[in-house]
Parts: structure tokens; C-alpha cells; sequence
């Protein structure tokens, strides 16, 4: 199922140089299963035209509350009631200026007004230069269109195309749908503040040899992304890997265990759920040589001792206990066979009340998993899927457990 599967969309664009970027955020936006009404103003044509919407969207464009097409001849009220949303992308200060009034003298804005307040949700994605986006009355009228329930996507910081660098870019197509995503996930874990460790740890040899594993650091991101979407505060440390951060999520870079174990402490105090997805290292080198280890022709190889690496999740389990179970743990763990006694085993002794079993070679790196979850209600399976469909799915249990708990 894909993620905007059966949602129907108003996609309105203003005046603003960013609706070059609400052609590609229209395909996306298509490609993830919404079907997308767009609605022009006067000033978003200036900009690009219907005909590349229409293409894009394979409807015809509204663009004049006068439009007789409708038979009607009330477009403002037809559209906005088949909305499961409406997006403004690009949203001008000028037209935020307009909702902040409630003015009603062209089809989009008059759709905003018209629209059912409390069933069809208003989102806007912000565009201008950096003035416009500081100024006081543009501050102002975003704090009384959010007092009216707007939904404010955030701007992005950087180069401009009036050549200044600062704040109001638009969001980036990818970034807006994953907040649009986001929107529609259930809030299971609003107020909640989740850390998690993913990816693999690398242990260092020399300064530029180490020890590390297969761990891509995929599920851990994917719960990361649900948790967030979920509305919770989501802290992720990860190990060495090159994924993009998910939208909205602290990270923390960490290269060995004891780096990933400091980061955790430092952030569990104030945490309330923990998942432990990363592939810790069992060992590290005793010692990590300060200078390149050199191969001198005598044919002996260097001699590695190793010490046992910290257990960050079973350090946490016990510290939660300790102090009456206030951080619910959950914990991964990797098998390559007897997935159901293994997973059981390893709860005990890790001492969580969840763990989710996988078969670490089947999964390694794959955009697909299947977990078996064991807690001290039982087991339940589920099935293959995308990881971030597991990801939410396993959320949606954590998060039943944690309100169970109360
Ligand atoms: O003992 P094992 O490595 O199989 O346990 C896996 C689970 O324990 C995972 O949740 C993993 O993130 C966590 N773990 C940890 N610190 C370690 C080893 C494992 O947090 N040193």
C-alpha cells in the first residue's frame, strides 16, 4: 500500500519562484498514491503555467472563482469538500497575509476560507526571501494563521534566488511529502521522547584500520522516521553509516560502542522509550595503536587482544529497573536460525519486555525484513514488508505496550 494511498489532495500554488519545485512536488506526490487537484492564483502563473500542473496532475487546473466549468459554478465549495487536505506549496507572504484575514477574493483563498475547518486540514509550505520571512507582519500573521489551525511545514535555510542566503526557501519536494506522510500517521507516541542506536560500531585498529560489521543501519532509521511520524521527540544515535537523517529526528554520529554508550547516557535521563536496533561490536581491539601499524617484511603478524565491549542495552534494562521501569527497552536481536528460541532467550537476559527477532543475513542491507516480536504476553509474527512498514507497525505496538504501562 502506498503512503498516500486513497487520499485526494488540493495542491495551491501562489506567487513565489519556488512553484518550479511544486511541478516535481506533484509527480512525488502522485507517485505515492494521492490523487492532487491544483489550484492556481494569478501570481503562481506568472511563474509556470496550468499546462505543466495539469500534465503533471492529469486534471484540469483551477486557477478564477469565476470558472464556469463547475456546473454550479461554485468550484471554491466542490473542491475543498472531496479534500482529505489542502497544501500550499508555495505559500507567498502575501497570501498568508490573506488567511491571516480571512480574505476571500480569488479561488484558493476563498477555498481556505470555505473549506470544512475542522475535516479538511490546511498545510502550508512558506516561500520568500529572508526580509519578508523576518518581518514583523509576516511574523505576525503566521502565528494568527497557526492560532487558526494552519499546519506550518517550516522553511528551508540556504541560498535564495534573489541571490541573499538566509531563511524561507521552500522546503524540498522530498521534504515536504514526508512531512505530508507524517501528517496523515496516527500520533501514537505524541509526547513521547524516543532514543534509539542503529548501525553498525567500528572498533579502530590503527588510525586507519578497524573492526566494524554488515549492519546498514536501515531498520533503525526506518523506526526512527515511524517513531517521529508518530509524533514522538526522536533521538537517534547511529553508528558510521551514510543514510539520510529522517525529517524531523535529532542524530547523534558515534563511531565505537563506548562513543554509542556515552551518547546513550547522556540521553537517557530524559528518555521514555529505548530502542536498541544497532549492531554493537562484542569486541574492540585492547588497544588502538596511535601510528599506522607497518608492515615490516619480517613476516610477522601483529598480535590484537580484545576486551569485551559494554552492553548498552542490557546497561539500560537494568538502570530502568533500578529505578522502577521508567524507560521501556526494547531490543533487537540477529539470528541466523531458531529465531523463536533464541529471541525468547535473549529477552531474559537482556531483562526487556520486548524483543524483536530477524534473521540478520536475510535482512543485511535489504529495504525488507520480517520480525518476530516476543514479549512476556507471547509472540507475534510480522510478515515481510518494507522495513519502514514494519518500522511503523512495531511502533504502533510499542506504543500500546508503553499505555498499557500507564
Ligand atoms: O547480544 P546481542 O548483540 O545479540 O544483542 C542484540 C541486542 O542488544 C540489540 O538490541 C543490540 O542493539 C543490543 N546490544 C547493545 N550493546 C551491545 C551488544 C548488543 O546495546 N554491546
Amino acid at each position: 500500500m502506498k503512503d498516500l494511498a486513497e487520499k485526494h489532495l488540493v495542491l495551491g500554488l501562489t506567487g513565489g519562484i519556488a512553484c518550479y519545485k511544486s511541478a516535481e512536488l506533484c509527480r512525488l506526490l502522485i507517485k505515492a498514491g494521492a490523487t492532487v487537484q491544483v489550484v492556481m492564483t494569478a501570481a503562481a502563473e506568472q511563474f509556470i503555467t496550468p499546462v505543466t500542473m495539469q500534465a503533471l496532475s492529469q486534471r484540469v487546473v483551477y486557477g478564477s472563482q469565476w470558472d464556469a466549468r463547475a456546473a454550479n459554478n461554485m468550484a471554491h465549495i466542490n473542491l475543498s469538500r472531496e479534500a482529505d487536505a489542502m497544501l500550499l506549496a508555495p505559500c507567498s507572504a502575501d497570501f498568508i497575509a490573506r488567511l491571516a484575514h480571512g480574505l476571500a477574493d480569488d479561488l484558493l483563498s476563498l477555498m481556505c476560507l470555505a473549506r470544512p475547518i475542522d475535516r479538511v486540514p490546511l498545510l502550508i509550505a512558506p516561500a520568500m526571501n529572508r526580509e519578508m520571512w523576518s518581518h514583523p507582519a509576516t511574523r505576525r500573521n503566521l502565528a494568527q494563521v497557526a492560532a487558526d489551525g494552519g499546519v506550518l511545514l517550516g522553511v528551508g535555510v540556504g541560498e535564495q534566488a534573489c541571490g541573499e542566503t538566509g531563511d524561507g526557501r521552500m522546503l524540498e519536494p522530498d521534504e515536504l511529502l514526508q512531512d505530508l506522510i507524517a501528517f496523515f500517521q496516527p500520533k501514537l507516541l505524541l509526547g513521547q521522547q524516543v532514543l534509539i542506536t542503529a548501525g553498525p560500531t567500528y572498533e579502530a585498529i590503527d588510525p586507519v584500520r578497524g573492526i566494524t560489521n554488515l549492519s546498514s543501519g536501515k531498520m533503525g532509521f526506518a523506526i526512527a522516521r515511524a517513531a517521529r511520524e508518530a509524533g514522538a521527540d526522536v533521538t537517534l544515535v547511529a553508528g558510521p553509516v551514510s543514510l539520510p537523517t529522517p525529517r524531523g529526528v535529532r542524530r547523534i554520529d558515534v563511531r565505537s560502542a563506548s562513543n554509542m554508550l556515552a551518547a546513550v547516557m547522556e540521553h537517557a535521563p530524559t528518555a521514555s522509550i529505548f530502542i536498541a536496533t544497532a549492531a554493537v561490536a562484542d569486541w574492540r581491539p585492547e588497544q588502538a595503536a596511535d601510528q599506522k601499524i607497518k608492515k615490516d617484511g619480517s613476516g610477522l603478524v601483529p598480535v590484537l587482544n580484545f576486551v569485551e565491549n559494554p552492553d548498552i542495552l542490557a546497561t539500560l534494562a537494568q538502570s530502568s529497573r533500578a529505578t522502577g521501569g521508567a524507560l521501556y527497552c526494547v531490543g533487537f536481536a540477529a539470528e541466523s536460525h531458531d529465531l523463536l528460541a533464541n529471541a525468547q532467550a535473549k529477552r531474559l537476559r537482556k531483562g526487556v519486555p520486548l524483543l524483536v527477532g530477524n534473521i540478520g543475513p536475510a535482512t543485511f542491507g535489504q529495504d525488507d525484513n520480517a520480525l518476530l516480536l516476543v514479549d512476556a504476553q507471547g509472540t507475534r509474527e510480522l510478515p515481510r514488508d518494507s522495513k519502514l512498514s514494519l518500522a511503523r507497525k512495531l511502533i504502533a505496538v510499542i506504543a500500546d505496550r508503553t499505555r498499557a504501562r500507564g
